[in-house]
């Protein structure tokens, strides 16, 4: 019999979705085959520091586990600084035992939004020369920036509304450049987006030049570049990706969101948008779906798994692609997990495959240096 592989997940992380990562981590943790894993817990606290946990899993989700980590004084790095003074592996390492000495087969960055599906935590793990679960730098910071990731759905011939890039800088200094420009290319309302963020945090809706200000402003805050977007008037359909080079596509699922539009608020507080899987749609709509996010995945150099978000327009039943979410919420009732259950691959089958696909990865990007 092989020996059990260990996992280090890793949940929490510097980022507006710290809460839902670690939802998603104690459903992972939960599920995971414990007859082929060992799984070390590394959470990362809101202010970017590295905690081993070994306590009860229910924690997680709550936010109780950091009270118990700290007061296991086990701080292992606080911020860039300690972490400097480290090696990558190291920190990694000692971050999943308590000696410091156990192996880790394979890393799961159970984290969402920037500092953990943005490229710069794959790259510390490329550094570590580890394995790990899902997209690599490339793929990861290029399914993080909507305006880079639409700029290679284009080349792809994957079709999207019109957008417009701008920076902080052009809205602190030209507003009205920027006005002219949106109304001479788009139409009211529009949506206004950071090119980075994730959640539908800085996400707004503009009918009016008022709004579309207080939109850009809003916006900026979380990035320091805006997407302004055509309004597509469509229903929300996503679709699972899994595998590396060739990557497998679910069934289409649809999201109703409770509120004018899927927003911060819709997402996670008030709980009643609905997910409907399979989507009631017509069966060419779905085949083009699933092509297409097979197209974006492969395009984005993605990894893993990945979730693609679609509009089927209301009225005219075309498609368009809105984003990727390299790592996309992974709780047992998320989307992503609940495609492949629909489409014959159970939570914990899931996790397992996706361990598979980290180690091949691994191995197929072995360099040899003379
Ligand atoms: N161009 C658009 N037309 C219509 N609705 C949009 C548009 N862009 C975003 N939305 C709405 O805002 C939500 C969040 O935007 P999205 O680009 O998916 O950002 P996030 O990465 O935060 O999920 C979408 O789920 C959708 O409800
Ligand atoms: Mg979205």
């Amino acid at each position: 019999m092989s020996a059990k592989k260990r996992i280090a997940v890793i949940f929490g992380g510097q980022s507006s979705e710290h809460e839902v990562s670690r939802v998603s981590a104690q459903s992972v943790i939960t599920n995971i085959n414990a007859d082929k894993y060992d799984v070390a817990m590394i959470g990362i606290t809101k202010d970017g520091r590295w905690l081993s946990y070994d306590g009860p899993v229910e924690k997680l989700g709550s936010g109780e586990w950091q009270a118990i980590a700290e007061a296991k004084a086990d701080v292992l790095s606080s911020g860039g600084i300690a972490a400097a003074e480290n090696s990558a592996r190291s920190i990694i390492k000692s971050a999943a035992s308590e000696a410091g000495a156990k192996t880790i087969d394979v890393v799961f960055p159970v984290l969402h939004g920037c500092n953990g599906e943005d490229g710069t935590i794959q790259g510390l793990f490329e550094l570590a020369g580890i394995p790990y679960v899902g997209c690599g730098v490339l793929g990861s910071a290029l399914g993080m920036d909507k305006a880079y990731s639409k700029i290679i759905f284009e080349k792809e011939g994957i079709p999207q509304g019109k957008y417009l890039v701008f920076n902080r800088k052009q809205i602190n200094s030209d507003i009205e450049g920027i006005i002219k420009k949106v109304e001479e290319t788009l139409i009211y309302p529009c949506f206004v987006k950071p090119s980075n963020a994730g959640s539908s945090v800085g996400v707004s809706k503009a009918r009016d030049r008022v709004e579309l200000v207080n939109a850009l402003n809003l916006a900026a805050k979380h990035d320091r570049r805006i997407l302004v977007e055509e309004f597509i008037n469509g229903r929300e359909v996503e679709c699972a990706v899994l595998g590396n080079d060739d990557p497998i596509a679910s069934t289409v699922g649809e999201v109703v969101p409770c509120n004018e539009f899927y927003d911060y608020q819709a997402k996670y507080i008030d709980g009643d948008s609905k997910i409907t899987i399979p989507a009631e749609l017509p069966e060419d709509t779905a085949a083009e779906i699933r092509q297409y996010a097979i197209r974006a995945f492969k395009a984005l150099d993605c990894a893993g798994l990945s979730r693609v978000d679609f509009f089927v327009h209301k009225e005219t039943g075309k498609v368009y692609i809105n984003e990727i979410n390299t790592l996309p919420g992974f709780t047992s009732i998320s989307m992503y997990p609940k495609l492949w259950e629909a489409s014959g691959i159970p939570y914990a089958e899931l996790i397992s495959r996706l361990i598979d696909l980290a180690i091949e990865r691994f191995e197929d990007n072995t360099r040899q240096f003379e």
